[in-house]
Protein backbone atom coordinates (compact mmCIF):
# COMPACT_ATOMS: atom_id res chain seq x y z
CA UNK A 1 0.00 0.00 0.00
CA UNK A 2 1.59 3.04 -1.08
CA UNK A 3 1.95 5.81 1.72
CA UNK A 4 0.99 9.36 0.80
CA UNK A 5 1.30 12.46 2.89
CA UNK A 6 -0.08 16.21 2.25
CA UNK A 7 2.61 19.13 1.85
CA UNK A 8 1.01 22.69 1.40
CA UNK A 9 -2.05 21.74 -0.86
CA UNK A 10 -0.67 18.85 -2.15
CA UNK A 11 -0.76 14.92 -1.73
CA UNK A 12 2.24 13.43 -2.65
CA UNK A 13 4.08 10.00 -2.23
CA UNK A 14 5.53 9.51 1.26
CA UNK A 15 9.13 10.18 0.34
CA UNK A 16 8.90 13.09 -1.88
CA UNK A 17 6.96 15.02 1.33
CA UNK A 18 9.19 17.57 1.93
CA UNK A 19 9.54 21.39 2.80
CA UNK A 20 12.02 24.16 1.99
CA UNK A 21 15.41 23.98 4.05
CA UNK A 22 14.73 27.51 5.32
CA UNK A 23 11.51 26.21 6.27
CA UNK A 24 11.39 28.30 9.70
CA UNK A 25 10.16 24.63 11.64
CA UNK A 26 13.80 23.00 10.54
CA UNK A 27 15.70 26.05 11.44
CA UNK A 28 13.96 27.42 14.33
CA UNK A 29 11.56 25.09 15.58
CA UNK A 30 8.97 27.69 14.88
CA UNK A 31 5.72 25.85 14.86
CA UNK A 32 3.14 23.44 16.55
CA UNK A 33 1.83 20.06 15.74
CA UNK A 34 -0.47 17.53 16.87
CA UNK A 35 -1.13 13.73 17.09
CA UNK A 36 -4.61 12.29 16.37
CA UNK A 37 -5.50 8.52 16.30
CA UNK A 38 -8.06 6.94 14.21
CA UNK A 39 -9.96 3.77 14.27
CA UNK A 40 -12.11 2.50 11.73
CA UNK A 41 -11.00 5.44 9.74
CA UNK A 42 -12.47 8.02 12.49
CA UNK A 43 -10.54 10.35 14.16
CA UNK A 44 -10.85 10.12 18.03
CA UNK A 45 -11.68 13.28 20.05
CA UNK A 46 -10.47 15.30 17.02
CA UNK A 47 -12.29 18.70 18.17
CA UNK A 48 -10.04 18.56 21.45
CA UNK A 49 -7.24 18.23 19.31
CA UNK A 50 -8.02 20.92 16.56
CA UNK A 51 -8.86 23.12 19.57
CA UNK A 52 -5.24 22.92 21.42
CA UNK A 53 -3.95 23.12 18.02
CA UNK A 54 -5.70 26.67 17.53
CA UNK A 55 -4.82 27.44 20.92
CA UNK A 56 -0.76 26.40 20.21
CA UNK A 57 -1.21 28.68 17.33
CA UNK A 58 -2.43 31.69 18.63
CA UNK A 59 0.07 31.53 21.85
CA UNK A 60 3.06 31.70 18.84
CA UNK A 61 1.18 34.17 16.60
CA UNK A 62 0.90 31.82 13.98
CA UNK A 63 -1.65 32.70 11.23
CA UNK A 64 -3.56 29.24 10.07
CA UNK A 65 -3.13 27.74 6.79
CA UNK A 66 -6.59 27.36 6.44
CA UNK A 67 -9.86 27.01 8.17
CA UNK A 68 -10.18 24.45 10.73
CA UNK A 69 -13.56 23.43 8.50
CA UNK A 70 -11.03 22.82 5.55
CA UNK A 71 -8.23 21.54 7.98
CA UNK A 72 -11.22 18.56 8.88
CA UNK A 73 -11.34 18.01 4.82
CA UNK A 74 -7.85 17.64 4.25
CA UNK A 75 -7.38 15.12 6.80
CA UNK A 76 -10.30 13.07 6.01
CA UNK A 77 -8.87 13.41 2.56
CA UNK A 78 -5.32 11.82 3.74
CA UNK A 79 -6.63 9.37 5.75
CA UNK A 80 -9.15 8.18 2.55
CA UNK A 81 -6.04 7.87 0.34
CA UNK A 82 -3.88 5.97 2.84
CA UNK A 83 -6.67 3.14 2.48
CA UNK A 84 -6.00 2.17 6.64
CA UNK A 85 -8.24 1.55 9.17
CA UNK A 86 -6.52 2.43 12.31
CA UNK A 87 -2.99 4.43 12.57
CA UNK A 88 -2.53 7.88 13.49
CA UNK A 89 -2.05 11.36 11.92
CA UNK A 90 0.73 13.70 12.52
CA UNK A 91 0.02 17.44 11.51
CA UNK A 92 2.83 20.11 12.03
CA UNK A 93 2.02 23.64 11.02
CA UNK A 94 5.13 25.75 11.12
CA UNK A 95 5.36 29.54 10.28
CA UNK A 96 6.29 29.19 7.17
CA UNK A 97 9.64 29.55 4.62
CA UNK A 98 11.83 32.57 4.88
CA UNK A 99 15.33 33.76 4.77
CA UNK A 100 16.52 32.63 8.14
CA UNK A 101 16.20 36.04 10.11
CA UNK A 102 14.99 35.86 13.82
CA UNK A 103 12.08 38.00 13.25
CA UNK A 104 9.01 37.27 12.21
CA UNK A 105 8.71 36.97 8.49
CA UNK A 106 6.29 39.70 7.15
CA UNK A 107 4.80 38.20 3.79
CA UNK A 108 5.02 33.86 4.79
CA UNK A 109 2.14 31.77 4.36
CA UNK A 110 2.71 28.86 7.47
CA UNK A 111 3.52 25.26 6.07
CA UNK A 112 1.23 22.86 6.60
CA UNK A 113 2.17 18.96 6.66
CA UNK A 114 0.72 15.88 7.41
CA UNK A 115 1.33 12.02 7.64
CA UNK A 116 -0.24 8.97 8.54
CA UNK A 117 1.16 5.79 9.64
CA UNK A 118 -0.10 2.25 11.59
CA UNK A 119 -1.18 2.28 15.20
CA UNK A 120 1.36 2.62 17.81
CA UNK A 121 -0.78 1.09 20.60
CA UNK A 122 1.15 -0.64 23.78
CA UNK A 123 2.01 -4.05 23.84
CA UNK A 124 -0.38 -6.16 25.34
CA UNK A 125 2.32 -7.09 27.94
CA UNK A 126 2.92 -4.16 28.67
CA UNK A 127 -0.78 -3.50 29.41
CA UNK A 128 -1.07 -6.78 31.36
CA UNK A 129 2.43 -6.31 33.17
CA UNK A 130 3.05 -2.71 33.43
CA UNK A 131 6.22 -0.69 32.36
CA UNK A 132 8.95 1.01 34.07
CA UNK A 133 9.99 4.65 34.19
CA UNK A 134 12.65 6.48 35.00
CA UNK A 135 12.93 9.90 36.79
CA UNK A 136 14.74 12.61 34.75
CA UNK A 137 15.56 16.46 35.27
CA UNK A 138 13.12 18.66 33.10
CA UNK A 139 15.36 20.45 30.61
CA UNK A 140 12.35 22.35 29.14
CA UNK A 141 11.26 25.71 28.33
CA UNK A 142 8.60 27.60 30.37
CA UNK A 143 5.75 27.17 27.57
CA UNK A 144 5.37 23.47 27.80
CA UNK A 145 1.28 23.78 27.13
CA UNK A 146 2.28 25.10 23.61
CA UNK A 147 2.69 21.96 21.59
CA UNK A 148 5.54 23.06 20.03
CA UNK A 149 7.59 20.83 17.52
CA UNK A 150 10.83 22.08 19.92
CA UNK A 151 11.27 18.95 21.52
CA UNK A 152 14.58 17.91 21.87
CA UNK A 153 14.78 18.40 25.83
CA UNK A 154 11.69 15.20 25.66
CA UNK A 155 14.11 13.42 22.73
CA UNK A 156 17.05 13.25 25.27
CA UNK A 157 14.63 12.56 28.14
CA UNK A 158 13.20 9.52 26.10
CA UNK A 159 16.58 8.52 25.05
CA UNK A 160 17.52 8.20 28.73
CA UNK A 161 14.74 5.98 28.94
CA UNK A 162 15.54 3.63 25.98
CA UNK A 163 18.55 3.28 27.35
CA UNK A 164 17.47 2.45 30.98
CA UNK A 165 15.32 -0.29 29.17
CA UNK A 166 12.46 1.95 30.34
CA UNK A 167 9.20 2.74 28.17
CA UNK A 168 9.24 6.64 30.02
CA UNK A 169 11.36 9.27 31.45
CA UNK A 170 9.47 11.40 34.08
CA UNK A 171 10.25 14.33 34.25
CA UNK A 172 11.37 15.82 37.54
CA UNK A 173 11.50 19.77 38.57
CA UNK A 174 14.11 21.03 40.59
CA UNK A 175 12.11 20.22 43.94
CA UNK A 176 11.78 16.77 43.27
CA UNK A 177 8.11 17.18 41.56
CA UNK A 178 7.00 15.33 38.26
CA UNK A 179 4.88 16.67 36.26
CA UNK A 180 4.65 14.93 33.44
CA UNK A 181 6.56 12.38 31.16
CA UNK A 182 8.93 13.15 27.80
CA UNK A 183 6.09 11.72 25.67
CA UNK A 184 2.89 11.97 27.60
CA UNK A 185 1.01 13.14 30.72
CA UNK A 186 1.01 10.78 34.14
CA UNK A 187 -1.21 10.03 37.25
CA UNK A 188 -0.79 8.40 40.59
CA UNK A 189 -3.23 6.69 42.79
CA UNK A 190 -2.83 7.17 46.38
CA UNK A 191 -3.85 4.38 49.22
CA UNK A 192 -6.79 6.49 49.46
CA UNK A 193 -7.82 5.55 45.93
CA UNK A 194 -7.99 9.06 44.72
CA UNK A 195 -6.00 10.36 41.90
CA UNK A 196 -2.98 12.85 41.35
CA UNK A 197 -2.67 14.53 38.11
CA UNK A 198 -1.03 17.78 37.77
CA UNK A 199 -3.08 20.51 36.68
CA UNK A 200 -3.01 22.14 33.72
CA UNK A 201 -0.75 25.36 33.97
CA UNK A 202 2.35 26.41 31.36
CA UNK A 203 4.36 23.49 32.99
CA UNK A 204 2.92 20.88 31.37
CA UNK A 205 0.95 19.79 28.14
CA UNK A 206 -2.74 19.91 28.80
CA UNK A 207 -2.93 15.91 26.90
CA UNK A 208 -6.33 15.33 25.65
CA UNK A 209 -6.25 11.34 26.66
CA UNK A 210 -5.69 13.01 30.10
CA UNK A 211 -8.85 15.59 29.93
CA UNK A 212 -10.74 12.67 28.83
CA UNK A 213 -9.40 10.05 31.54
CA UNK A 214 -10.26 12.82 34.40
CA UNK A 215 -14.17 13.14 32.84
CA UNK A 216 -14.49 9.03 32.98
CA UNK A 217 -12.87 9.07 36.37
CA UNK A 218 -15.23 11.95 37.47
CA UNK A 219 -18.65 10.20 36.20
CA UNK A 220 -17.02 6.97 38.22
CA UNK A 221 -16.82 8.40 40.90
CA UNK A 222 -13.02 8.92 41.74
CA UNK A 223 -11.72 11.71 43.81
CA UNK A 224 -9.18 13.51 42.07
CA UNK A 225 -6.51 15.53 43.58
CA UNK A 226 -4.96 18.10 40.46
CA UNK A 227 -1.36 18.76 41.72
CA UNK A 228 1.79 17.45 40.81
CA UNK A 229 3.28 14.59 42.85
CA UNK A 230 6.50 13.89 43.87
CA UNK A 231 9.05 11.01 43.36
CA UNK A 232 8.80 9.55 46.91
CA UNK A 233 4.93 9.83 46.38
CA UNK A 234 4.97 8.31 43.41
CA UNK A 235 6.90 5.62 45.01
CA UNK A 236 4.97 5.16 48.07
CA UNK A 237 1.30 5.25 45.61
CA UNK A 238 -0.98 2.00 45.32
CA UNK A 239 -1.10 2.35 41.75
CA UNK A 240 0.82 4.76 38.64
CA UNK A 241 -0.02 5.21 34.93
CA UNK A 242 0.71 7.17 31.62
CA UNK A 243 -1.50 8.56 28.95
CA UNK A 244 -1.13 9.77 25.53
CA UNK A 245 -3.28 9.60 22.07
CA UNK A 246 -0.58 6.22 21.34
CA UNK A 247 -0.16 4.72 24.55
CA UNK A 248 -3.49 4.95 25.51
CA UNK A 249 -4.09 4.93 29.44
CA UNK A 250 -0.80 2.55 30.47
CA UNK A 251 -0.05 0.94 33.93
CA UNK A 252 3.45 1.77 35.27
CA UNK A 253 4.59 -0.55 37.68
CA UNK A 254 8.16 0.45 38.21
CA UNK A 255 10.12 3.86 39.03
CA UNK A 256 13.50 4.47 38.69
CA UNK A 257 13.93 0.35 39.75
CA UNK A 258 11.28 0.63 42.56
CA UNK A 259 8.47 -1.19 42.48
CA UNK A 260 5.24 0.82 42.66
CA UNK A 261 2.31 -0.57 45.09
CA UNK A 262 2.20 -4.70 44.52
CA UNK A 263 4.07 -4.00 41.31
CA UNK A 264 1.45 -5.51 38.94
CA UNK A 265 -1.21 -2.89 37.17
CA UNK A 266 -3.80 -1.30 39.65
CA UNK A 267 -7.53 -1.81 39.92
CA UNK A 268 -8.50 1.57 39.39
CA UNK A 269 -5.90 1.96 36.39
CA UNK A 270 -7.24 -1.07 34.66
CA UNK A 271 -10.92 0.20 35.22
CA UNK A 272 -10.10 3.84 33.70
CA UNK A 273 -8.99 1.51 30.81
CA UNK A 274 -11.75 -0.01 30.25
CA UNK A 275 -13.27 3.13 30.12
CA UNK A 276 -11.01 4.41 27.86
CA UNK A 277 -11.79 1.37 25.15
CA UNK A 278 -15.40 2.40 25.95
CA UNK A 279 -14.96 5.79 25.05
CA UNK A 280 -12.70 4.58 22.03
CA UNK A 281 -15.45 2.19 20.59
CA UNK A 282 -18.34 5.24 21.40
CA UNK A 283 -16.56 7.53 19.02
CA UNK A 284 -15.48 4.90 16.50
CA UNK A 285 -17.25 1.82 16.57
CA UNK A 286 -13.68 0.06 17.22
CA UNK A 287 -13.53 -2.74 19.85
C1 LIG B 1 5.05 16.13 26.68
C2 LIG B 1 3.74 15.46 26.43
N1 LIG B 1 2.82 15.45 27.41
C3 LIG B 1 1.64 14.85 27.24
C4 LIG B 1 1.31 14.21 26.05
C5 LIG B 1 -0.03 13.54 25.91
O1 LIG B 1 -0.89 14.29 25.09
P1 LIG B 1 -2.08 13.62 24.29
O2 LIG B 1 -2.89 12.84 25.28
O3 LIG B 1 -2.85 14.75 23.73
O4 LIG B 1 -1.47 12.73 23.25
C6 LIG B 1 2.23 14.21 25.01
C7 LIG B 1 1.89 13.57 23.74
O5 LIG B 1 2.58 13.70 22.75
C8 LIG B 1 3.47 14.86 25.19
O6 LIG B 1 4.40 14.89 24.21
Amino acid sequence: MSRISYVNGRYVHHSQAMVHMEDRGYQFADGVYEVIAFYNRRLLDEIPHLERLERSLKALEITPPMPQASLRFVMRELLARNNREDGTLYMQITRGTARRDHPFPKHTRANLVMAVTGPKCPKEKEVSEGVSVITQPDLRWARRDIKSIALLPNVLAKQAATHAGAREAWLMDENGFIGEGAVSNNAIVTAKGEITTSPTDQHILGGITREVMLELARKEGIKILLKPFSVKEAEAAEEAFLMSTTSNILPVTCIDGTKIGSGRPGKITLRLLELYHEHIYRQTGKR
